[in-house]
């Protein structure tokens, strides 16, 4: 086919021609798309002249595979690289290659097989059911074979509206995505714990503690909770309802002591999700029967309050048992990553990573030995998964900063900066390594890394070439 590399020929322009006779209604591009004018051969307009610098086509060539934003400059990816490829004639989900160009178009330096390591929410199933102002998806080994240390449920709550007393045997790390929440749990101790959290704030309830989450505020809340297994499924919960219809009324009666025609009304199934009454400040709905006791534990803890890490390309707030104690089996960090920045490259020596992103755009590469690396890009409400030990980066393709969480099935968060690992090595031994037939360049490089201390989000030198002008067309 030569529709898409012979732009602006006149064969194209006579083959939309003789389809235009034969059908006339599907000839012209309805959608005025830079891929319609490219699909039909036709010059792009003015209004796309940045785009005549496509990434995509065949003349193009770019040896040092710099990242291209494809849905920031709304371009299809086509599988060309550096004069190989061709072009697509079959079906192809051009609205999901937009959200990975970089499976559709792999850097150069991309090689060997890799599971699957990115997952978006919008992929999960929404449970709604009888649920009344309120919804869960889910994210687990099931939908992701890559999650095997953890599960995620995204979750929403209107105005007064309960997740209802339940516990289970996995821990339960949260992150409130916006709104406000009230949180009830009672510890091992018999202790109870009662907090109201807004956005940016994190709860943990350790195994088999018994909890409830209510949505608060004129809109209610919406959060992300994290189990410590990946295997966790939100259906499959202990619920009070639940438990109490599966148990003879006579049984329930002789436990709390009571006729059994008290328990004639109760739920004949599971409420779950529900709508309850609004209630009032942590105060007034304190118990207060004369064997409540407070527990010593905080179930809660303010991640976006903490003073940030301030690095040269962004922010960095790290959560795990050392300041959150109660957190013994999550560990966390939030992380903001500034137009043109980059997560440096690490690794983390104790846990998978568990990525969540709340924002921005997107480029990891997982360098997973023996020759093995690919390329995932990863949106708002995309769940991205990098094994432990494994070597990666979080390089931000787009025009805005990427915020995203880094989730761990640990106690603490722990990664290896390859930049400081090479300032505190020594030169002969770096030199060696990587710049043996090329001392010049080993010298600066050296110059370099030499007083290198962590940056975990470093904003390069624009003037080193690194941003995306330097590729060219032919
Ligand atoms: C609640 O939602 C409405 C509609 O989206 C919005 O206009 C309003 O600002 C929200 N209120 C709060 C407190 O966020
Ligand atoms: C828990 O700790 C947070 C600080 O992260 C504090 O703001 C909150 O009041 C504490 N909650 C309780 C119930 O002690």
């Amino acid at each position: 086919m030569q529709l898409l590399s012979s732009r602006g020929s006149s064969i194209p322009q006579l083959l939309l021609a003789g389809l235009a006779l034969s059908n006339p209604g599907l000839a012209i591009p309805v959608e005025d798309s830079p891929r319609q004018y490219l699909l039909a051969g036709l010059e792009l307009p003015p209004k796309y002249s940045k785009k005549t610098k496509s990434p995509y086509n065949p003349d193009y060539r770019d040896p040092f595979d710099r990242p291209v934003d494809s849905i920031g400059e709304k371009l299809d990816p086509l599988p060309y690289r550096n004069g190989l490829g061709a072009s697509v004639l079959g079906p192809w989900n051009w609205e999901r290659s937009r959200q990975s160009p970089d499976l559709v178009r792999p850097p150069s330096t991309d090689h060997g097989d890799m599971k699957n390591m990115r997952w978006s929410f919008a992929d999960s199933h929404v449970r709604i059911e009888e649920q009344e102002g309120g919804w869960t998806r889910q994210t687990t080994v099931r939908e992701l074979g890559s999650s095997v240390d953890l599960a995620s449920v995204n979750m929403r709550l209107d105005k007064g509206v309960i997740r209802e007393l339940h516990w289970h045997k996995e821990a339960e790390w949260a992150y409130v995505l916006d709104g406000e929440v009230r949180i009830t749990a009672i510890d091992y101790e018999g202790g109870n714990f009662i907090d109201d959290l807004k956005t940016g704030d994190l709860w943990y309830f350790p195994s088999g503690v018994p909890h409830s989450l209510q949505g608060l505020g004129e809109n209610g809340t919406e959060f992300l909770l994290i189990f410590d297994d990946g295997a966790f499924s939100e259906e499959s919960t202990f619920i009070l309802s639940d438990w109490l219809a599966h148990t003879p009324k006579s049984v329930i009666s002789k436990n709390f002591n009571l006729a059994p025609e008290v328990f004639e009304h109760l739920p004949k199934n599971e409420k779950y999700i529900f709508q309850g009454s609004y209630p009032g400040s942590l105060k007034d709905e304190q118990p207060t029967g004369k064997n409540v006791k407070k527990s010593k534990y905080n179930f809660s803890h303010r991640m976006l309050e903490q003073e940030p890490k301030i690095t040269s390309g962004g922010e960095v707030r790290i959560t795990d048992s050392k300041n959150f104690p109660i957190s013994k089996t999550v560990a966390a960090a939030h992380v903001t990553i500034q137009p043109g920045a980059i997560r440096e490259m690490h690794w983390h020596p104790n846990a998978d990573e568990w990525n969540f992103f709340l924002k921005g755009r997107a480029r990891v590469t997982i360098f997973a030995a023996q020759g093995t690396a690919r390329t995932f890009d990863y949106i708002q409400g995309d769940v991205g998964i990098v094994p432990r030990n494994m070597g990666h980066f979080v390089e931000n393709i787009g025009d805005e900063p990427i915020e995203m969480l880094e989730v761990f099935k640990a106690d603490e968060f722990r990664d290896f900066s390859l930049f400081q690992w090479m300032g505190e090595t020594p030169k002969k031994l770096v030199v060696d390594h990587l710049f043996q037939d090329d001392p010049k360049n080993g010298e600066i490089f050296w110059n370099k890394v030499k007083n290198a201390e962590k940056d975990e989000v470093t904003l390069p030198d624009p003037e080193k070439g690194m941003g995306s002008d330097g590729a060219r067309e032919l």
